[in-house]
């Protein structure tokens, strides 16, 4: 599959540019199997990178200008490497500057210009984290084909490269997004699931065992953006239950929602606002549905960790109130189909797909069964696409 995207993108390339493409990069999208709007709070997060992929292939020139051609887009854009500051551009290209932008902030200006083609697989807006992956596979092309004074060799390199693209994605293109997306572009590992300390940035990589289970996106065909304001109205009621403990208890020890405990929040339950103190209950019982789902995987238990995700979606509906009509018809048509193990939204929620822990051998009766059950609800089929945890962004150079 992945072979396909490059091979096409290596096409394009050639008619689109002279020369020879010199580097291939990748990074995949991603799917948050528990821990929903916890990233932010610095909180805790399970996710998997998951096996679609956006690519990049190109060369460096010895020009002071990017160019760039994205397929999935239809469109290309110029970017001026001595002059690339926050504009109008369009979101990718917007995405894409912000990129040049943020690596140059780490690293130094870029050395070179650089000629490239964009193609991917990763459903847009659908909460795959498109955005991220895309960021993720441009970086590890600029860096691949050095246009930067900087090589990743380390995972230490990939914790700065995922916080310096997520500095992009707050700074250049506006989105008051947590670390969880590039972080995953960054660290899949196949077969494994991602645990991440968002406070601490720790984090380990939890085998899903062996044959591990299907991963499968289940995409209601709604679709919304991610900067229409709603995700950003929820951090600001995070917000305000942080500056109530904040007043309380000071600001030094109460930096994130995640340093309130569920214990201190019922207790000030009465003087907390009806709509905030819900969304905060939520966060705090997602970090406690986090440890319990890694200690699950720890054991080897899929049975507890889908268990642990099903409850996660009740109360992003319930609580946090970012699931839809469509969102709560896929998980309810999923529960009663073979194989399930487990399913919720996936990433900011609203619109956009949910994500199930299928037994492998039962996914194609799965898919089948949710297909003809959401239909009969909603009217229309969701697009369904059947993922496994797949490994992190990469380049490799073609001489
Ligand atoms: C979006 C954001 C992530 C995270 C999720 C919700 O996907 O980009 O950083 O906040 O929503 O968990």
């Amino acid at each position: 599959m992945t072979i396909s995207l490059e091979s096409t993108a290596l096409a394009a390339f050639a008619d689109s540019f002279e020369g020879a493409a010199t580097v291939v990069a990748r990074a995949p999208g991603r799917v948050e199997l528990l821990g929903n709007h916890t990233d932010y709070n610095g909180g805790l997060v399970l996710a998997s990178a998951i096996d679609r992929f956006t690519v990049v292939v190109g060369r460096a020139t010895e020009t002071r200008i990017g160019r760039l051609r994205s397929l999935n887009m239809g469109g290309t854009d110029t970017i001026k490497l001595d002059a690339n500051i926050p504009g109008d551009a369009g979101t990718w290209s917007r995405y894409a500057r912000g990129v040049v932008w943020a690596l140059g902030e780490a690293f130094g200006p870029p050395k070179r210009g650089f000629d490239l083609v964009i193609a991917g697989n990763i459903p847009l807006g659908a909460g795959l984290s498109s955005s991220a992956g895309f960021q993720a596979s441009l970086a590890m092309f600029l860096l691949g084909a050095g246009v930067y004074d900087k090589e990743v060799l380390t995972d230490e390199d990939r914790m700065l490269l995922a916080k310096t693209l997520r500095r992009s994605e707050n700074e250049f293109v506006g989105v008051a997004s947590g670390l969880l997306d590039q972080f995953c572009a960054f660290f899949g590992r196949i077969d494994h699931a991602l645990l991440l300390d968002c406070s601490t940035e720790e984090y380990e990589r939890l085998s899903l065992g062996s044959p591990a289970p299907a991963i499968v996106v289940c995409d209601s065909r709604t679709a919304r953006r991610l900067a229409d304001g709603m995700y950003n109205r929820r951090r600001a009621e995070c917000e305000q239950v942080v500056s109530y403990f904040q007043d309380r208890d000071g600001a030094d020890s109460v930096r994130w929602l995640r340093d309130v405990s569920l214990a201190d929040l019922e207790k000030h339950w009465e003087s907390l606002d009806p709509v905030a103190r819900l969304r905060a209950r939520h966060v705090l019982t997602e970090n406690a549905r986090v440890l319990q789902g890694a200690e699950a995987l720890r054991g080897g238990d899929l049975t507890e960790l889908g268990r642990l995700m099903t409850l996660s979606h009740s109360s992003s509906r319930d609580e946090f109130g970012n699931s839809s009509l469509a969102l709560d018809a896929l998980v309810s048509a999923a529960e009663s189909a073979p194989g399930f193990l487990g399913g919720k939204l996936s990433g900011a929620g609203w619109a956009g797909c949910t994500v199930n822990l299928v037994t492998l051998s039962d996914v194609e009766e799965f898919s089948a069964s949710v297909r003809a059950e959401y239909e009969r609800r909603i009217g229309y089929e969701p697009a369904i696409h059947v993922c496994l945890a797949a490994e992190g962004g990469n380049f490799a150079r073609l001489e």
